[in-house]
């Protein structure tokens, strides 16, 4: 089967390249750089720019809408490296994690570089299972746990509040880490989600991670870690953040003029109205195309969790699929353990809604074949 030419691939969790703030970002650095502060191009402060960390915790504060303060963030060069230096902090080889089953396939990756023994904890509706965590826990004495609590990926599901305090019940009884990735926590379509897990954290075990990537742009690869100082103080010891002298100075010293120019809200909040009306048409297009496959349309994030009709594997249609211009993630990439092989992650960050509309076409289509193989 040859390769189409111009492949649509809905798997594609990036942003469109129209929608990161170049304009915006210029502004920004031009402020930055007019204050003349050579500090930074300097080494830094282990825990992050100050300055950042300021405006960070009152940008968080405002989002969030609830208390944030410095003190409780370190800056981070985004999610993924935050979760190496939590596991280099907090593990060694050999030792066990929990993770959410399905999880982020390459969260997986991360934890197979450190040799870690991932062991998955099912979800359902409101997020991970409390009863599954507590047979795992009979069995096994992780060193942390690893949740995506608002607009999972792959599945777009959003922790219960519930949940987050049974989770944080059983952290509390079991002194279990938990490391919660809340990179898409602040790209809701109009209700935002329970607060970051870090609210419910007073037992000093919950560590929240957060990123630029998803609500500004990717390539300026910054973020933060939120938690009680204790615990952070465990993350700037590293060898790398000690060297380095921190994370990112200068990005920090743009990003900061993003924020207080206001720049960064109107950057998320044109995110979350375009992500809004993409999503709405990819789950109208599945709906009218495709409706033998379920899904449960998103209220934030990036994804679309679909699963095909029993008896089609998503592995078994995705050549007929790809010859046909249309590729997708399978689902058995996001699991730790072979499952979800009726399933496909589709985004709606990547294309626009002519786009992801011909997309659904083709894979309405490639399905149709595939069945008739
Ligand atoms: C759940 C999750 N965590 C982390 C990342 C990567 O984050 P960052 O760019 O901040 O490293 C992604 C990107 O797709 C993601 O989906």
């Amino acid at each position: 089967m040859g390769s189409h030419p111009d492949i649509i691939d809905i798997g594609k969790g990036q942003p469109s390249l129209s929608l990161l703030p170049l304009a915006a970002w210029r502004t920004a650095t031009d402020h930055c750089l007019a204050q003349g502060d050579a500090e930074l191009l300097q080494y830094g402060a282990d825990e992050g720019d100050a300055g950042f960390r300021h405006s960070l915790a009152q940008f968080l504060s405002r989002r969030y809408a609830m208390p944030v303060t410095a003190a409780e963030l370190v800056v981070s060069a985004g999610v993924s490296q935050a979760l190496d230096l939590v596991c280099t902090r907090f593990t060694r080889p050999g030792d066990t994690i929990f993770v959410e089953e399905p999880t982020y396939f390459l969260a997986l990756e991360i934890f197979r570089d450190h040799g870690l023994q991932v062991v998955g904890i099912p979800i359902d509706g409101d997020g991970i299972r409390i009863d599954a965590l507590q047979d795992a826990l009979v069995h096994h004495r992780p060193a942390f746990l690893y949740t995506i609590p608002s607009f999972q990926n792959p599945t777009g599901t959003t922790m219960s509040v519930a949940r987050r305090e049974q989770l944080m019940a059983v952290s509390h009884t079991h002194d279990l880490l938990v490391v919660a990735d809340e990179v898409y926590h602040l790209l809701d379509f109009g209700t935002a989600p329970p607060p970051p897990l870090a609210a419910y954290g007073q037992s000093a075990r919950v560590l929240s991670l957060g990123s630029f990537s998803k609500i500004c742009a990717p390539g300026v690869r910054l973020g933060w870690v939120q938690g009680a100082p204790d615990v952070l103080r465990t993350i700037t010891k590293s060898g790398v953040v000690q060297s380095g002298g921190g994370l990112n100075p200068f990005v920090s010293g743009v990003m900061r003029s993003l924020i207080d120019l206001g720049l960064a809200d109107a950057v998320l909040d044109g995110l979350r109205r375009v992500y809004a009306e993409r999503s709405a048409v990819l789950c109208r297009a599945l709906r009218e195309r495709l409706p033998a496959v379920t899904f449960v349309e998103p209220a934030g994030g990036y994804f679309v969790w679909a699963q095909l009709p029993a008896a089609r594997t998503a592995a078994e249609c995705l050549p007929v699929a790809m010859a046909g211009g249309v590729a997708v993630h399978l689902g058995t990439r996001f699991s730790s353990g072979g499952g979800f092989a009726q399933h496909m992650r589709l985004s709606f960050a990547h294309y626009d809604a002519p786009a992801l509309e011909e997309g659904v076409r083709r894979l309405a289509h490639a399905l149709a074949e595939s069945t008739a193989v």
